[in-house]
């Protein structure tokens, strides 16, 4: 989740921040490139969030209806970002990013514990990493 979607969204949200003003928008082939690969990740990412993992909750969490609704709602968020890319509409992606934390944080105040059931936080470290 946050190793992989959370780092997914970090330069997709960087666009949408950048038409604001606050950043760089994507200017050479290679940044638009950059911004497509991420946004192919949250297409495939809102689907591998269905299938459970090894987490302690993640076959409760996954059989909620609830979940699968968020989870497309990524991955259809990621499709549109897609097509953003192709137009290189960068003030596409302030309403866009928008829509993807209205998501992300509608899943987490449904689901998400208070503490991170496997203490992984934004930056893992070696010491809050969980074990092998
Ligand atoms: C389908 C549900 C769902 C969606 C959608 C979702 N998350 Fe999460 N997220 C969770 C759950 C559940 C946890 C807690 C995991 C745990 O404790 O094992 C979590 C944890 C996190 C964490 C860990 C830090 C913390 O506060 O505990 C970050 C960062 C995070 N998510 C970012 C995001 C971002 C950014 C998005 C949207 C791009 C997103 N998430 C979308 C369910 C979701």
């Amino acid at each position: 989740m946050v190793g992989a979607v959370d780092h997914a969204s970090d330069p997709l949200f960087e666009v949408g921040n950048a038409a604001m003003g606050s950043g760089k928008l994507p200017a050479s082939d290679d940044d638009w490139l950059n911004v497509q690969y991420h946004a192919y990740q949250m297409v495939a990412l809102g689907t591998a969030m269905q299938v459970p993992g090894t987490g302690p909750k993640d076959v409760e969490w996954t059989s909620a209806p609830t979940w699968k609704t968020w989870s497309e709602q990524i991955s259809g968020i990621g499709m549109e970002m897609l097509q953003l890319v192709e137009k290189k509409d960068t003030a596409g992606f302030v309403g866009a990013g928008d829509r993807l934390v209205a998501a992300c944080e509608g899943c987490h105040k449904e689901f998400k514990p208070e503490i991170p059931t496997m203490n992984i936080l934004h930056r893992p470290t070696a010491a809050t990493a969980p074990k092998p």
